[in-house]
């Protein structure tokens, strides 16, 4: 056990920066991808603690280093690991079953050995970098072991453990070879945290349906009520946070003169159209790419669109590369590009632009400003932090957001232009409703959009979660007279 240490501890699959190998065989840290590191960052700043986390490369294991005030520790993965663990059981068993089993998970058992393994890992890399009594806040399904298995070695820290994507009901969890050991797994931490209250509602049933049913110990009472699992005399609460951005920090920068002079010189480069549709993704199926592509072409199609006048900018992180159903959905996209262009562009005048790579966050900020409808349109999301970016960036009340009624975020984003993907001619006609909306109304609902991105963000969304947390000893209806925690 650790004398020193750190009082505040995150533990996350990825650090918040990867370990980049340059051509000449040097290191440098860049940005890591994803909504996690995007939310958790201005917290870790703000808290000084250390975050637990995989540097983003096979075998490297860097010492520690210090950024901004916080201790990066990381976890060693090789190769093996990365393909059976994260490529594996994370990404092709976990994340495709907790998302409405879109693409159907694979069950295999040698990766789930690598999950357990890798899980312990992480476990005692964070029992040693944890000082006596610590709190630790444990990060999203790659590490839904961790809990419990902290638990057993360090019962002095108080552990918080969040999902940042859906959990499943109760008919696709089931088809898990290994539900129990996740729902045992998760409820070693104090308090367990989703997106919505429908997430909580499915894990609480599960908790009463599954936990405790291990014979090699006997049996641990499990009772569940109101958010709160009795886990023989332990007290294990769970909660509905819904995680935001710091959307005062991004205000703040789209009204720099830089950014929005970078704006306008992209709608120059753009051929000065009436009208530019943006999409801003991790290349990954669950986001609705294809439908949205789909959709435009049926507009262009079907003439309610002009080429002429409206332009598209999709841009896609590369994620998860070495997955099957990944690799897939890239070259789908790809097709789908270049027949979009194909039919519709000219020569000199593109009409969907398509950038496969990560953009610098100034750069996609000014692209915010720069669109008039923003397209988010995933068929299942935990929150999307995408559409509240785009209206925290929106301080001159113009533009448009279509919204997929599956993103945690709708919950939330009431007068967006709220859509079913699953509906083609919904989401077309959602879209034409964004591109067609007079000034007034577009500028009453920003309005309101920004209202709740702006009092909701991501320091409210970590003080409430940790305030739960650290009140430990009081039951559910503590949680319940919390605006920020719905049950
Ligand atoms: P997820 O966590 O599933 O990737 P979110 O929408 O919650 O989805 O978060 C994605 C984060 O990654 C956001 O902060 C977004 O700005 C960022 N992002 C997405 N696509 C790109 C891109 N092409 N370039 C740079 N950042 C991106
Ligand atoms: C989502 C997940 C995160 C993950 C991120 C990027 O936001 O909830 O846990 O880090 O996607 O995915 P990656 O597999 O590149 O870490």
């Amino acid at each position: 056990m650790a004398d020193l240490g750190s009082d505040f501890v995150v533990v996350a699959n990825r650090l918040p920066v990867d370990l980049e190998t340059l051509p000449d065989g040097s290191t440098r840290w860049k940005r890591s991808p994803g909504g996690l590191v995007t939310a958790l960052e201005p917290i870790l700043r703000s808290n000084k603690g250390a975050w637990v986390g995989w540097p983003g490369v096979p075998d490297a294991n860097p010492d520690p280093i210090i950024q901004d005030g916080v201790e990066l520790h990381s976890v060693p993965l090789s190769a093996r690991e990365i393909e059976d663990y994260y490529e594996g059981f994370s990404n092709a068993t976990l994340w495709p079953l907790y998302h409405d089993v879109i693409v159907k998970p694979v069950y295999d058992r040698e990766w789930w050995t690598a999950y357990v393994a890798v899980n312990r890992k992480f476990t005692e890399a964070t029992a040693d970098v944890a000082a006596q009594g610590a709190t630790v806040w444990i990060q999203d399904y790659q590490l839904q072991l961790v809990p419990k298995m902290l638990r057993m070695l360090r019962p002095d820290l108080t552990i918080g453990f969040f999902q940042h994507i859906p959990f499943p009901p109760v008919e696709l969890f089931m088809q898990l070879p290994w539900r129990t050991e996740i729902v045992e797994g998760l409820l070693g931490a104090d308090l367990i945290g989703f997106h919505l209250p429908g997430g909580a509602q499915n894990f609480l049933y599960l908790a009463r349906r599954l936990a405790g049913q291990s014979t090699s110990r006997g049996s641990v009472g499990v009772r569940s009520k109101l958010g709160v699992v009795q886990v023989g005399f332990r007290t294990v609460r769970v909660g509905a946070f819904p995680i935001s951005i710091d959307s005062g920090q991004l205000d703040e920068m789209s009204k720099r003169k830089d950014i929005r002079d970078r704006a306008k010189q992209i709608r120059k480069e753009l051929g000065n159209p009436k009208r530019i549709m943006l999409g801003v993704d991790r290349l990954d199926y669950t986001k609705g790419i294809d439908v949205r592509l789909n959709a435009l072409m049926e507009l262009f199609e079907e003439s309610r669109i002009d080429p002429e006048e409206t332009v598209m900018v999709q841009l896609a992180t590369p994620s998860r590369e070495r997955v099957e159903s990944y690799v897939r959905l890239r070259s789908d996209i790809e097709q789908v590009v270049g027949r979009i262009n194909g039919e519709y562009a000219r020569v000199g005048h593109g009409v969907l632009h398509y950038l496969h790579r990560p953009i610098p966050r100034e750069e996609l900020i000014a692209f915010f400003v720069a669109a008039d409808v923003m397209l988010v349109t995933p068929f299942r999301d935990g929150m999307n932090l995408v559409a509240k970016e785009y209206v925290a960036c929106r301080s001159d009340l113009g533009g448009a957001l279509v919204l997929s009624e599956f993103t945690g975020a709708a919950a939330e984003l009431r007068q967006a232009y709220l859509c079913n993907p699953h509906d083609l001619e919904d989401l077309k006609g959602s879209i034409i409703a964004a591109l067609e909306q007079d000034r007034e109304t577009g500028r009453k609902k920003m309005r309101a959009l920004r209202r709740q991105v702006l009092t909701h963000d991501v320091d409210r969304w970590a003080k409430s979660f940790l305030n739960a947390l650290s009140h430990g000893g009081v039951a559910g209806s503590a949680l319940l007279e919390d605006d920020d925690v719905r049950l």
